[in-house]
């Protein structure tokens, strides 16, 4: 039985100051629990972050974005090498909100799992529908067509990524996927991981989309769901510990 795995994604939140007591006293709660976990933090923070870490080896960190580039003139842009230079371990890659708002293509996020991949950073690829997709039937579509592109890249290296199922309509929105919705999607995404590779045991699957203290023990009880990707609840330690407790005695 894999462990589950709760990563943090914080978004663009946080300062020097709010960052060591959040990360101090998330550091604080979880010891002694049975689950992985991870902090994806701003890029800015990655040094900090790394420097709070060290010495344990329960929560890992993460970045929340990698470039498609491997070097060179693309000002603004992180390459993968540079991630490991700060001992991250995890790379969020499609997430919707880079998807919406910097246009990246499914190819593009293709790439940047790749990039992870060879860099040794393990990408969480996110995929999801919006709520016209989802209303308009075509959720299973949108997901594996998301999906596709990232194995069609990366070949036999697929087994050693995390799938990420955040339906656009649950992000920040308050509206979780009931477990029902939740499991439906990731039991079709474990049937394509299963076509794509004889490893797709090792491959964990995600949910997020408001994924709280409230309601992760229910989700994370399903079959096909591996762990969280918790936006709003990571910037609460109390918040993030109960979701990695639930993480860590659901089966
Ligand atoms: P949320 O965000 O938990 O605030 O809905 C999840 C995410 O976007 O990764």
């Amino acid at each position: 039985m894999k462990k589950k795995l709760i990563a943090g994604n914080w978004k663009m939140n946080g300062s020097l100051s709010a960052n060591v007591s959040l990360l101090q006293a998330v550091l604080d709660g979880s010891k002694g629990l049975n689950c992985k976990a991870a902090v994806c933090v701003p890029a800015a923070y990655l040094a900090q972050a790394q420097s709070m870490l060290s010495g344990q080896s329960l929560i890992a960190l993460g970045s929340q974005d990698v470039s498609a580039q491997e070097v060179g003139a693309y000002t603004g842009e992180i390459s993968a090498s540079m991630l490991k230079d700060f001992a991250v371990h995890y790379a969020i890659v499609g997430h919707s909100e880079r998807r919406q708002y910097h246009a990246e293509s499914d190819a593009i996020v293709a790439l940047k799992a790749q990039r992870a991949l060879s860099a040794g950073i393990t990408p969480i690829v996110c995929v999801g529908e919006t709520l016209a997709e989802r209303q308009a039937g075509q959720t299973e579509e949108v997901v594996k067509r998301q999906l596709a592109a990232v194995i069609h890249t990366n070949g036999h290296c697929i087994s050693e990524i995390v799938v990420a199922y955040e339906p656009v309509w649950a992000i920040g929105t308050g509206l979780t996927a009931t477990p029902e919705q939740a499991q439906e999607v990731h039991a079709v995404l474990r049937s394509q991981l299963k076509a794509a590779t004889s490893h797709s045991d090792r491959i964990s699957i995600l949910y997020g989309g408001s994924m709280n203290a409230a309601n992760a023990s229910q989700l994370l009880a399903q079959t096909d769901i591996d762990g969280g990707l918790i936006g709003g609840a990571a910037l609460k330690a109390m918040d993030f510990l109960a979701i990695m407790a639930a993480g860590s005695t659901t089966p």
